[in-house]
């Protein structure tokens, strides 16, 4: 089921068409936040092609997605890991041979856990990196003919992880501070071909698995910490997407965009789960 519907053009801050004849490729883009990305750009005009691991996910959510406007056109390729340059290069292809061109790109994919430095192998900590990180390039590396043939526009979804220490989060915070460096260098080299290259950084969003990991059953609504009062919606993502990719930001590139009510200004929340948890879990045998 989407998220968004024709509301969102009618009641919202853009116009209709903003986005008409353009093509936007999503990694991810069955996922939870980024397929409203996805929802809002088709919304608005766009045609989309969305990349995932599960074949009969992706291809459901593209259907659903291409439903929401009459004309659009939404591929949904399966089978892609963004771990896996080739396996991207493929979808691009395929998205020119039946978009007939890309202009907007959202490197979306993530993997995520919740661990602790003790019990987080090797092996797992190098699986969020490639997927988050190397993944991140890749989609990039397998797109850039089209951005530099179109002058289009990168956006990297991050997290606000980084910007503190945050236990049980170390793999995917270290992969976040990879990709907005990432994202700022590219700004810087590829500005010059007229492509852009920003981040988003989601704060809590409420209706995710990562959010709901965060908060088990009985744990202290965090809405109350958040400066706005309330948990972000993928809507939220969504609007800030719309705007990065939108004219109005044609001066807009290196920039991390932050989602988060305010959140991160006043520091993590781990409550009365610090420093206990993370005492607890430290005193283990090391798992390589
Ligand atoms: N949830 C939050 O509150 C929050 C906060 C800050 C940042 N973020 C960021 O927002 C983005 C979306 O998060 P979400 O909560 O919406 O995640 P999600 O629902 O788990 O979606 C992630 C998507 O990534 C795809 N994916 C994972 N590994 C992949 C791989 N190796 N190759 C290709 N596709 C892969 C998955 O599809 P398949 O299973 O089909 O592969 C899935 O559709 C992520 O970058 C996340 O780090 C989320």
């Amino acid at each position: 089921m989407t998220t968004l519907d024709s509301s969102f053009v009618t009641n919202s801050s853009w116009k209709p068409d903003l986005f008409k004849g353009k093509v936007v490729f999503v990694t991810g883009g069955a996922g939870t936040i980024c397929r409203v990305q996805v929802e809002a750009m088709v919304l608005l005009g766009a045609d989309a092609a969305i990349i995932g691991r599960n074949v009969e996910k992706t291809e459901k959510a593209a259907k659903e997605i291409e439903a929401l406007r009459p004309g659009a056109k939404v591929l949904g390729l399966g089978n892609v890991d963004v771990r896996d340059v080739h396996s991207l290069v493929k979808a691009s292809k395929e998205t020119v041979d039946k978009l007939g061109r890309i202009d907007y790109v959202i490197a979306g994919a993530a993997g995520n856990f919740l661990s602790d430095f003790n019990h987080l192998s090797a092996n797992a900590f190098k699986s969020v990196i490639s997927i988050d990180l190397l993944g991140s390039y890749n989609t990039v590396k397998a797109t850039f003919e089209e951005l530099r043939k179109n002058k289009g526009a990168i956006l990297f979804v991050s997290a606000t992880l980084h910007y503190y220490g945050v236990p049980f989060q170390l793999h995917v915070g270290a992969a976040k501070a990879g990709v907005d460096a990432l994202s700022n260098a590219l700004a810087v080299e590829l500005g010059p071909l007229g492509i852009r290259s920003n981040c988003i950084a989601p704060g809590m969003i409420d209706g995710t698995e990562g959010f709901a990991r965060l908060t088990p059953p009985g744990a202290e609504p965090l809405e109350k910490k958040v400066p706005l009062q309330r948990l972000g919606s993928t809507k939220d993502i969504a609007e800030a997407t719309v705007y990065l990719f939108s004219p109005a930001a044609d001066y807009v590139t290196g920039t991390i965009q932050v989602v988060d009510g305010g959140c991160w200004h006043i520091g993590g929340l781990m409550g009365s789960l610090y420093p206990s948890a993370v005492l607890t879990q430290g005193l283990d045998t090391p798992k390589l």
